[in-house]
């Protein structure tokens, strides 16, 4: 069982995620922390809130409601994209449970530093809740075993011609967490883009169970979707956590621009000219998307509520 702590925006892909990760008898999400991104943090961790009371798991899998704007950057939401709410299509019925009183920081402190075996975290929204973490307390990262990450591209962006949205909203975050020494997995636009959630796939699911039908609408509504189908981003970084084979994935050494037109660009040292050879990334370059898509049919036919 890989015990993992998520951070998260939620956010429509977000959502998806923790919804296969609940429900994953090889993950134990030991706490769930948010952070503003795609909407304010307030609805963020309202959303992270809904899911897992929509899989009753709210005595299981607690909240942790965490940064309200990046570093140092204002903050710019992505609700063109996920809604007002930040997970619009689906109306979640039934009182939430309520969050903890600690902020994402402390709670992140408390649970990595208390379990017996390291930690993965997942993070799917910007890393200003990593960041802080790793700033002030960075003993906890002896006890990280790797940073699988939603986030960057070494091709286009899309927010700029250059940035991905999670790094863009705070990239002196993103920095803080590129050379922090802990392993990390990029999972960014460079396969997220290539393994779009197909229409198809979007159709079987709805009709599968209760959870298939709340994701069918939530995705639906996702502001990106088209006739090919719509990127599942976050989800991406649960299927390389259990699913590594169907990925390619090459080792760089990454930096993130902080200023500028290419501000929160990711770029690969892929000369290995910058950093005498050292890298700080696992970068994931490729997916089979046709496995994606059948892995994800089958995670949702398997959830219960
Ligand atoms: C990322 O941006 C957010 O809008 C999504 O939730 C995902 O984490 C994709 O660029
Ligand atoms: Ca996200």
């Amino acid at each position: 069982m890989t015990k993992i702590l998520m951070d998260m925006d939620p956010g429509i892909d977000d959502a998806a995620a923790l919804s296969v990760a609940l429900n994953h008898p090889d993950l134990d999400i030991k706490l769930v922390t948010t952070v503003a991104g795609n909407v304010t943090v307030d609805k963020t961790t309202i959303n992270a809130l809904k899911i897992i009371n929509f899989f009753n798991q709210g005595d299981q899998v607690r909240v942790a409601a965490g940064a309200v704007q990046p570093l140092i950057k204002p903050f710019e939401d992505a609700a063109r994209i996920h809604g007002e709410s930040g997970m619009r299509g689906y109306d979640f019925t039934g009182s939430l449970p309520d969050p903890l009183e600690e902020t994402a920081v402390e709670a992140m402190h408390r649970v990595i530093m208390a379990s017996d075996e390291p930690i993965t975290l997942v993070p799917t929204g910007s890393y200003t809740n990593v960041a802080l973490l790793f700033s002030q307390y960075p003993e906890v990262k002896t006890k990280i075993e790797k940073i699988v990450a939603m986030g960057g591209t070494l091709g286009r962006g899309n927010m700029t011609s250059a940035a991905e949205f999670n790094v863009f909203t705070d990239p002196h975050a993103a920095q803080v967490m590129y050379q922090a020494g802990v392993p990390i997995v990029m999972v960014g636009l460079d396969v997220t883009h290539k393994a779009l959630l197909t229409n198809e796939t979007l159709q079987e699911i709805e009709g599968m169970n209760p959870a298939g039908k709340m994701l069918h609408d939530i995705i639906s509504s996702d502001g990106d979707k088209n006739e090919n189908g719509v990127a599942m981003h976050d989800v991406n970084t649960i299927f390389y956590l259990l699913h590594p084979e169907f990925m390619t994935t090459k080792d760089y050494w990454i930096d993130v621009q902080t200023e500028g037109p290419a501000n929160g660009e990711t770029v690969a040292d892929i000369r290995g000219a910058y950093h005498d050879g050292k890298t700080n990334a696992q970068v994931c370059v490729d997916i089979d998307a046709q496995a994606f898509n059948d892995w994800f049919k089958e995670q949702v036919q398997a959830m219960k509520m």
